[in-house]
């Protein structure tokens, strides 16, 4: 971790971090854009670790300590890529082992493991030396939970998002009646999310927490413009005009 963290930036690194249902997915994307900054979106890697493990058989449901090493191994040995459509248009494709795993990797089985995968401090010790690889390239925005605390308290410029549950809960039921299929009552996804922060925050390593120099974005009445606008802002303020 230490030799990960000697890697120099090329560039201006931006931390966004978060819970789920906050809006900081396409908020990042869409400030990517705007920006013309890479976005790396880092809860994909973990989501990659997972999937592949899954496919190999050797995750279930993360009880046993066999899983919790297997993940722990693969996460070593992995090769993982973001591929990018174009240079400037941040349209991020994964890659892992030199497969587009894309459009497997966010089932809900599949979130379920990468929660489990992402709480070993082995996967994500494995994974910080990528994270800041990636970030150091420069002009990237990282998304995730524990970049402004852990794999970038040099970044330029940090953000927290936060939301209030019943909103968190609303927008995650407008996504799944998207997807189509079964739904679940609006009390239940509130629970989920109350219960998912609990144990996110009060995880021993890298604990979903704001870090002391983040800027905090309440997204609970704030529309997606509204948060992007607010974004790019902050971070104008912060590093002047960028070309
Ligand atoms: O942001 P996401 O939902 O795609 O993240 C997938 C999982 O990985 C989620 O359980 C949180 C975890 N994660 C993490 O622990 N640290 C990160 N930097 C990014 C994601």
């Amino acid at each position: 971790m230490r030799d990960a963290l000697k890697i120099p930036k090329q560039g201006p690194v931006i931390a966004l971090d978060g819970p789920a249902g906050t809006g900081k997915s396409t908020a990042t994307k869409r400030l990517a854009e705007r920006l013309r900054f890479v976005h790396v979106d880092t809860g994909a890697l973990y989501r990659a670790v997972a999937y592949v493990l899954r496919t190999q058989g050797k995750w279930r449901s993360g009880d046993t300590e066999e899983e919790r090493v297997a993940a722990e191994e693969l996460a070593r040995s992995i090769h993982l890529e973001f591929r990018f459509d174009s240079a400037l248009l941040p349209m991020n494709r994964i890659y892992a082992n030199g497969q587009d795993v894309t459009d497997h990797i966010r089932t809900p089985e599949n979130s379920l493991a990468a929660s489990g995968v992402s709480s070993l401090p082995g996967v994500r010790a494995a994974l910080l030396g990528l994270q800041r690889r990636l970030g150091c390239q420069g002009r990237s925005i990282l998304e995730g939970r524990d970049i402004g605390t852990v794999v970038f308290p040099d970044a330029d410029v940090k953000f927290f998002l936060t939301a209030s549950p019943e909103v968190r809960a609303k927008r995650r039921m407008a996504e799944l009646q998207a997807q189509g299929g079964d739904l679940p009552s609006l009390q239940e996804l509130q629970n989920q999310i109350v219960t998912r922060d609990q144990a996110d925050a009060s995880r021993a390593v890298a604990p979903l927490k704001q870090a002391d120099d983040a800027i905090l974005v309440d997204t609970t009445h704030l529309d997606l413009d509204a948060v992007v606008e607010l974004l790019a802002k902050k971070v104008h303020e912060r590093l002047g005009p960028i070309s």
